[in-house]
């Protein structure tokens, strides 16, 4: 699978932003890949991520959060070097977005957009997907907009909408651990358990998650490939 250093190595990124960053899980994957960096801003419109980004980076004086909508973006034209988003845009509205994202870019920056998709995975990668699909219908119900997630060329395309060039794309894919490791449905359990309550008054959604409890034991886990693609503002 390809690292961070393969994929950003190149880049002495200056002003960074990290798009729905949640508790900044992608902040770690740019911190291992830079070369370089003055300050990485993780914005999300939940003000319970801030209190666990707090925390994660607490001895890094370069990194911040903001409470912010991603579909309107409170900084200026051009003010960013690197911006990028991580397994969100399955949660947004992706064009106004992606075009965000765009115009608080400055020309000739790298935008990076890093996504799941649900095309082309083994069987064990399948039960990710199906488990996903799973808990963006519990929060659908409950008025938290999950979108099930995109086939790799749909991802391609609303890049391409972009008209960024210098364009690479990777495919991060790791199927090197047991898939039926015990461990992974004990990581699970408390999540199943928090869906199939958030399911409650919709039998056939709590039906669907024990069918996928049974699934992660007997077919086995891996997390799904997700396609980072990688380019430059023109
Ligand atoms: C699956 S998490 C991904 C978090 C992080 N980027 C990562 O890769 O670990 C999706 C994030 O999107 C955020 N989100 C959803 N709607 C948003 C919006 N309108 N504006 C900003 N963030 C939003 C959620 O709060 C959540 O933290």
């Amino acid at each position: 699978m390809p690292t961070p250093k393969e994929i950003i190595g190149q880049i002495a990124a200056g002003r960074v932003l990290d798009v729905a960053t949640g508790g900044g899980g992608f902040i770690h994957f740019l911190l291992e890949g830079l070369q370089d960096y003055t300050e990485i801003i993780g914005v999300d419109n939940n003000d319970r991520a801030a209190a666990s980004f707090a925390e994660a980076f607490k001895e890094n004086p370069k990194v911040h959060f903001q409470q912010m909508d991603a579909h309107q973006l409170d900084f200026d034209d051009s003010s960013f070097d690197l911006v990028c988003i991580s397994n969100s845009l399955h949660h947004l509205d992706p064009g106004p977005v992606l075009s965000e994202m765009k115009r608080v870019l400055r020309p000739g920056g790298h935008l990076l957009v890093s996504e799941m998709f649900r095309d082309n995975q083994t069987e064990t990668q399948q039960t990710h997907i199906l488990l996903h699909h799973w808990w963006a219908a519990v929060d659908m119900v409950n008025g938290v907009v999950h979108r099930e997630t995109y086939t790799r060329q749909e991802l391609l395309d609303l890049v391409a909408s972009l008209e960024l060039t210098h364009v690479s794309t990777f495919d991060l894919c790791d199927l090197s651990e047991n898939p039926r490791d015990p461990a992974i449905l004990e990581e699970l359990n408390p999540v199943f358990e928090r869906y199939i309550q958030r399911a409650e008054g919709h039998p056939d959604l709590q039906a669907r998650g024990a069918e996928l409890r049974q699934r992660v034991e007997e077919v086995g886990f891996h997390s799904a490939t997700t396609l980072a693609v990688i380019g430059r503002k023109a």
